[in-house]
């Protein structure tokens, strides 16, 4: 409906003109042991990595953001124009404005048109998922060819919303469902408040084939939905949860290494992708760092994702680490807040 296709406009607008982060995410608190030593050349290390079945040059995610709206259509492409140049994971927003109204379905495949071979995610919510089944899924896969399909879990956000959906049951059964006999893999994402290990180990079992923890300490709902309401007391409702849900360098604590992660939420630079992979993700994820030079040009982007894969590969070069599987092994200082609540 319309209502759901200028949400996403207000959403973009949102998140580029105002301060929508909250809270810490926790990379502050963690330091990779440095190499004196590096025994290697800089220019010979390897980012490419395997996600998936899927082969990236970098291990790097462009997290869900946008479609479903015309004037979302050139941020899509290019998005997709750098994750097809650089080999990095892409998904899109929410296909569900494109599931209730196919004239806007081109402002999400634009994508594979634009990067005909990229790792590209297409994306439900749970609750979607719930009420439409595996119709839905499937037609949001085809919709962009895609490689994956995410399905979100934005319960923050939803109880805030006015209009939100405020009915969460029946959603880890939809899942489990829907990954019995679904071909494409299935990554369960959260979008801002982290992923516990008990709530993994549900998704796990439902047959996930990774997880994104989308923890908070990076764009708040909260502060998103602050921004967009007129409304005295939703607006003291979102100031309430802020900065509401589990740290992503905690939440990664409790699920890295258990199966293929993504950390997302917070991660704000290569040096954050790295210590993520440290900490036992397989790729780093990363949202609110690309809307804004997504809205300017081709170039602005390009020149966002250089530094971050220069980053990167400094990171790599001053813990010693070839290749990501070396950096997956590098040794990591971890004290403060985070280490508090990692020993709790
Ligand atoms: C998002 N995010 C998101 N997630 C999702 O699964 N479906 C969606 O439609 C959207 N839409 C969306 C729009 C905008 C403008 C932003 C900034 C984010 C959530 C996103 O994928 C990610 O989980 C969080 O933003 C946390 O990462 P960052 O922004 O802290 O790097």
């Amino acid at each position: 409906n319309t209502q759901t296709s200028s949400r996403k406009l207000d959403h973009l607008r949102i998140c580029c003109e105002h301060e929508v982060e909250a809270g810490s995410a926790g990379f502050e608190d963690v330091r990779l042991v440095h190499e004196a030593l590096p025994e290697q050349d800089l220019e010979d290390i390897r980012l490419e990595t395997e996600f998936l079945g899927a082969s990236l040059g970098a291990p790097i995610f462009i997290a869900a953001m946008t479609g479903g709206h015309p004037a979302t259509t050139e941020v899509n492409r290019r998005l997709a124009r750098v994750a097809g140049m650089f080999g990095l994971g892409l998904g899109v927003g929410s296909q569900r404005a494109a599931l209730e109204h196919p004239d806007v379905a081109e402002s999400f495949s634009v994508v594979r048109d634009e990067a005909p071979n990229a790792f590209l995610c297409a994306n439900l919510g749970a609750v979607q998922v719930r009420d439409h089944g595996a119709g839905w899924a499937e037609l949001a896969v085809e919709m962009i060819d895609a490689d994956a399909l995410c399905i979100h879990l934005n319960f923050l956000q939803e109880a805030i919303q006015p209009e939100g959906d405020h009915d969460a049951r029946g959603c880890l059964a939809a899942i489990a469902e829907l990954c019995e006999d679904f071909k494409t893999p299935v990554i369960v994402k959260e979008t801002g408040a982290g992923i516990s290990r008990e709530t993994a180990r549900l998704i796990w079992g439902a047959g996930a084939a990774a997880i994104d923890l989308g923890g908070a300490g990076g764009t708040s709902w909260a502060a998103v939905e602050v921004e967009r309401t007129e409304d005295e007391g939703l607006r003291s409702l979102g100031e309430r949860f802020l900065d509401w849900g589990i740290p992503t360098v905690v939440s990664l604590g409790e699920v890295g290494g258990t199966g293929p992660v993504i950390a997302t939420g917070g991660v704000r630079s290569g040096i954050d992708v790295a210590k993520a992979i440290a900490l036992g993700a397989s790729l780093g994820g990363m949202a609110l760092p690309f809307l804004r030079p997504a809205m300017q040009s081709d170039e602005a982007l390009e020149a966002a994702v250089g530094t971050i894969l220069r980053e990167v590969r400094a990171a790599m070069f001053l813990t010693g680490s070839g290749s990501i599987t070396d950096l997956a092994k590098a040794r990591t200082y971890i004290t403060g807040k985070t280490r508090q609540m990692l020993e709790i």
